[in-house]
């Protein structure tokens, strides 16, 4: 059901009414708990890109009675939702598997509404992920092949955009394929960031 690493929700602050996305929502954990919190003013969108994911999700949001939620299948690197139409966008452990983490960002803030926040839980690296590892599908299904090094997570956000980048939880995220964790060290984080009331909205190419 839930295949996270963060807990973006319950630092999201989301409020009654808003429209909330979630970039990547799998079976839909956190689609349901950010429903709850917007309540039955609010709707929140899920985007995956499998249909098996998306058929759970909508099976799972039928036998739970859920009205304010809807699953899209689409890619988070050209998402199927309109300029500047969401409050806030949540995500948990999902764009370290882009290949494109930069066309991510700028589809983030493309979607938001001006003073847009975003709320995402996702894995980052000590240092850069050797080759072999970005060579090995168990690092892909682990969330570790694609980490970025935080620095370099952060420098994208900002550079897509975001304003008031600031990470508000971190720890450490060990997977067993890794070996030994002394050699590679990965984190958990979650990152909060905002999109200016005035900025004009940058789009993806
Ligand atoms: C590790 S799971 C996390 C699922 C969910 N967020 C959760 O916390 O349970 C990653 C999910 O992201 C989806 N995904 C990966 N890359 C994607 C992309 N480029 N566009 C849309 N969905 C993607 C996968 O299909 C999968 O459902």
């Amino acid at each position: 059901m839930g295949l996270g690493c963060g807990s973006p929700t319950a630092v999201a602050s989301l409020k009654k009414g808003e429209v909330v996305l979630d970039l990547g929502s799998g079976a839909g954990i956190d689609v349901f708990i950010a429903a709850g919190k917007v309540g039955p003013k609010g709707k929140v969108i899920g985007v995956d890109m499998t249909k098996e994911m998306v058929g759970r999700a909508k099976r799972l949001a039928k036998a739970n009675g859920y009205r304010n939620v809807e699953f899209r299948l689409g890619e988070i690197e050209k998402l199927p939702v309109d300029d500047g139409s969401v409050d806030t966008i949540i995500s948990n452990c999902v764009i370290n598997l882009s290949t494109d983490k930069d066309k991510v960002f700028r589809e983030a803030l493309r979607v938001l509404k001006p003073g847009g926040r975003l709320t995402i839980s996702d894995i980052v690296s000590e240092k850069p992920v050797p080759a072999a590892l970005k060579d090995d599908l168990d690092a892909w299904s682990s969330c570790i092949a694609g980490a970025l090094v935080k620095r370099d997570y952060l420098g994208r956000m900002a550079d897509a955009g975001f304003g008031k980048v600031d990470i508000v939880a971190e720890r450490d995220f060990y997977v067993e394929t890794v070996g030994d964790r002394k050699q590679h060290r990965f984190f958990s984080m979650t990152v909060t960031a905002h999109k200016s009331r005035t900025r004009r909205t940058a789009h993806a190419s």
